[in-house]
């Protein structure tokens, strides 16, 4: 039975065969797919079309552009034939830049990374931030929308404060998605049950090994994975 939910599958692979079995065995449950660098460095444009051809599920593609506003704007220029419905740049790059990719895809929506989760509060302050990350979240998200964004990518712990402050109309989709039995899984420490991020305030969370690491044990063993958590959040 089919319940797609709003899920957005993580494809972390090199291996463009794997991804395509990924997408076409979670398609019944996932509303989109995310492509990242490691994907794009690896099969281009041309990759991408190639796994289109296999879901009807939306695109969202994690390039997490950051450059000067005119470079941002070209290096668009040469992905929006791929039609994405997601396509992310930082936040940090500025009102310009992220107002030029606006500008440049108008058809797109432009999705701004706001506080990399890799990121502690020392770091943070490292590289100049003067706030902790919650607050440089928030304010990041806040400008972010007032220069044309349409989603925000976020940590899920931050979900909740970024909701009240940018309102119902924006997207929040964020990864660090785990189930209760799986807390602190993986690489991931900041996490959050399914079920509590859409409660929180996300419209898509970003799901990869939780769904992804069930391929192992086989195509059904993974459409499982992604149906059980499907219906957590729907
Ligand atoms: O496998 P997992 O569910 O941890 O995958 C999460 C996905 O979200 C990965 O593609 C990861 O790179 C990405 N991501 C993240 N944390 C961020 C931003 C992106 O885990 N802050």
């Amino acid at each position: 039975m089919s319940n797609k939910a709003p899920i957005i599958l993580a494809v972390d692979t090199p291996d463009i065969e794997l991804a395509q079995k990924w997408i076409e065995t979670t398609s019944d449950f996932i509303a989109g797919y995310k492509l990242g660098l490691e994907f794009f460095l690896a099969f281009g444009s041309e990759g991408v079309r190639k796994l289109q051809r296999s879901s009807d599920a939306f695109l969202f593609l994690d390039l997490k552009l950051h450059d000067i506003p005119n470079t941002v704007s070209h290096a668009i220029s040469q992905v929006k034939s791929l039609t994405p419905r997601f396509l992310t740049v930082h936040a940090s790059g500025g009102r310009a830049m992220i107002a030029a990719a606006v500008e440049q895809a108008p058809d797109i929506e432009i999705t701004a990374v706001t506080v990399l989760t890799s990121l502690t509060p020392e770091a943070l302050s490292e590289v100049g931030f003067k706030k902790d990350p919650l607050e440089s979240a928030v304010t990041l998200a806040l400008l972010a929308q007032h220069a044309g964004a349409r989603a925000i990518v976020c940590s899920p712990l931050e979900t909740h404060a970024i909701r009240a402050a940018v309102g119902p109309e924006i997207s929040i989709i964020t990864p660090g998605i785990r189930r209760a039995h799986q807390a602190g899984a993986d690489d991931q420490n900041r996490t959050m049950g399914p079920k509590q991020a859409v409660q929180a305030g996300a419209t898509y969370l970003v799901i990869g090994r939780p769904i992804t690491g069930a391929w192992s044990q086989g195509a059904k063993a993974m459409r499982d994975a992604a149906d059980e958590i499907a219906q957590e959040v729907s």
